[in-house]
């Protein structure tokens, strides 16, 4: 789909997007790329760092891989400079990479809880740490009149409760929170946005194919008003949104691009239904003598 964005809105920016190599994250590196923003993408493996760098120069974006894991602390220092060093500046952040597997909370061991919260929760954390140095107003190759931006990509599984996915809503509320307060402290002391996007289910990506497999999507749709599969180009949209001008006074914002997913609840009464029922329970109230109680009606 044709993007509604002018193409230089983020042009000159240099983006830095953890677990940018596949999915959503894959997506927001090509649209930023798209969009006039030079790519740094970091992620675990090789060949997918590899492949994802030679498909953003084909289409003429300046992109670059380093791999490492946000799990190592060295890892995140390494690439956030590298990043530096490589483009001369850092403008935006963007904390894509991600660990998910469906699991009952009792079979769910306490390091399968913590190896989510340190890649989603901690590992955010980390790259913002890592980050803030580059990013902050009159940082390294920054004016002293504007920061940079930090997105971090979260879910809406801790809206309500999701089944199993424990460690993962976990994972996700540490992230807005994160976001939140980074946008307090960050954004008065460093002019520096930081906002969230919480993506429904997206279609083609390595979360959907792990915590919805087709054998279980029609089932679940049935119980889901509101479910509809969003493409990683909505992801990226918004994402551009909040990395442009276009989001200069959004900060400390989760923006969920579900299509409403979350809001939804089984219709327990056809439309049509509720216009008879309502009528005749008013009917019955007004014509019902004076004192009688409801349940006698
Ligand atoms: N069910 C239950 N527990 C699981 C599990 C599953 N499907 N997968 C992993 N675990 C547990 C392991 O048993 C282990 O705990 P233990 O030591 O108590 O046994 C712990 O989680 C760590 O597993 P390990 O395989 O060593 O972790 P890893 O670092 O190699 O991989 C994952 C991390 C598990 C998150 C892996 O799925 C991953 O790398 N994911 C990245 C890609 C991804 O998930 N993308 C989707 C984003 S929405």
């Amino acid at each position: 789909m044709e993007s509604p964005f002018k193409a230089d809105v983020v042009k000159g920016k240099v983006a830095l997007i953890t677990g940018g190599g596949s999915g959503i994250g894959f997506e927001i590196s090509t649209q930023f790329g798209k969009h006039g923003a030079s790519i740094a993408i970091m992620g675990r493996r090789k060949q997918v760092l590899d492949s994802a760098v030679s498909a953003l120069r084909s289409l003429g974006i300046q992109a670059v891989g380093f791999e490492g894991d946000v799990r190592k602390h060295e890892d995140a220092k390494r690439v956030v400079e590298s990043t530096f060093q490589h483009f001369g500046r850092l403008d935006i952040l963007v904390n894509g990479a991600a660990g998910n597997f469906l699991v009952s909370a009792e079979d769910l061991s306490p390091n399968g809880f913590r190896t989510v919260m340190d890649i989603d929760a901690v590992g955010t954390f980390t790259m913002c740490y890592e980050a803030l140095k580059y990013l902050k107003k009159g940082g390294p190759g920054r004016s002293s009149s504007g920061g940079g931006t930090i997105l971090n990509i979260s879910a809406t599984l801790h809206y309500t409760a999701s089944w199993y996915q424990v460690h993962v809503a976990a994972a996700k509320a540490a992230i807005d929170a994160t976001t939140r307060n980074l946008a307090l402290e960050w954004g008065a002391d460093y002019d520096i946005r930081v906002n969230g996007i919480a993506p429904g289910p997206i279609d083609d990506t390595p979360g959907m194919s792990k915590l919805a497999p087709s054998e279980i999507n029609s089932k679940s749709r049935d119980y889901m008003p509101l479910y509809k599969l969003g493409d990683k180009w909505d992801i990226a949209m918004a994402a551009l949104y909040l990395a442009s001008d276009a989001g200069k006074f959004i900060n400390g914002t989760v923006i969920i691009a579900d299509g409403g997913l979350w809001l939804s609840r089984p219709r327990h009464l056809p439309k049509d239904a509720v216009k008879q029922l309502s009528r005749s329970v008013e009917k019955r109230s007004r014509d019902a003598p004076v004192g009688v109680p409801r349940s006698k009606l």
